[in-house]
């Protein structure tokens, strides 16, 4: 058990820190035609819905919320993905539509992440606090399915601004749908993207260049796939420490 108290009023753990950057590394988009079934049980997503409760909420205005898709309510997604692509293309093919319908019964665990621009009647927090809030939620909550063994998959596409799929969530005028979380059990994974290193995304204000924007688009190809040294369990799944 890790001592909580070590990385704090004690100093730097190097413990946790290992553990830290193992996680971290270990999360990796694994897309939902890849994630089967067992999803998380009550438990687990118990604990993974937690880990957003940790995220920063500038005054605790709680912004976003998570809904659940569960299983017997697919087909309605999937009849809002159809008429999502209606909406934009009303000539849209019956197999483009049935494609668009198979997107809503991919992993066992799916939700939809939602934020809103006006939650807690404080205009001081913007959107783009609200939204910085509500990724820092969503990725508690995929490094806890990661440590529990799950696969993970942010995916978002032009339905989420349709007028059918915010029907179907009952959005508020203020809310805007900003991901679907699919979430189970890994079938089979890709080799991970290669990620960007500091030098990509760091820059000291005063050094030469921390005044011009970065427009290029990130190389990532200088990085090492640290995360396919993960040990992973017959199921796909990560292997805890203890079991490597
Ligand atoms: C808000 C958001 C939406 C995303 N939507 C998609 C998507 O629709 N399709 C997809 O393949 N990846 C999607 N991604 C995942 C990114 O492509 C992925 O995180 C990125 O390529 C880095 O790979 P990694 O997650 O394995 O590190 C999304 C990521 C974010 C943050």
């Amino acid at each position: 058990m890790l001592n909580r108290m070590s990385a704090s009023a004690e100093g730097p753990s190097t413990e946790w820190a290992a553990l830290a950057a193992e996680l971290l590394q270990a999360r990796r988009t694994v897309l939902p035609r890849r994630l089967v079934e067992p999803g998380p049980d009550a438990a687990q997503r118990h604990a993974i819905l937690m880990a957003a409760s940790a995220a920063p909420d500038h005054g605790q205005l709680l912004p976003w919320r998570f809904i659940e898709v569960p299983l017997a309510r697919r087909g309605e997604l999937a009849e809002a993905f159809a008429q999502a692509l209606l909406e934009r293309d009303a000539t849209a093919k019956a197999e483009e539509l049935e494609r668009a319908r198979e997107k809503a019964f991919r992993a066992p665990w799916l939700m939809l992440a939602v934020v809103d621009g006006e939650r807690g009647d404080d205009p001081e927090v913007d959107l783009s606090e609200r939204i910085l809030s509500a990724g820092c939620a969503v990725q508690n909550l995929l490094l806890m399915a990661t440590a529990l063994g799950f696969g993970s998959a942010l995916t978002s596409g032009k339905a989420l601004k349709s007028d059918a799929l915010r029907r179907l969530f009952g959005l508020l005028e203020s809310e805007q749908a900003l991901c679907f979380i699919s979430i189970g059990t890994v079938v089979s994974h890709k080799a991970g993207r290669p990620r960007p290193v500091v030098a990509d995304y760091f820059q000291c204000l005063g050094e030469p260049g921390a005044d011009q924007p970065r427009r290029d688009k990130a190389p990532c190809t200088r990085q090492e796939d640290i995360q396919s040294s993960i040990p992973l369990d017959p199921q796909g799944r990560a292997l805890p420490p203890g079991r490597r």
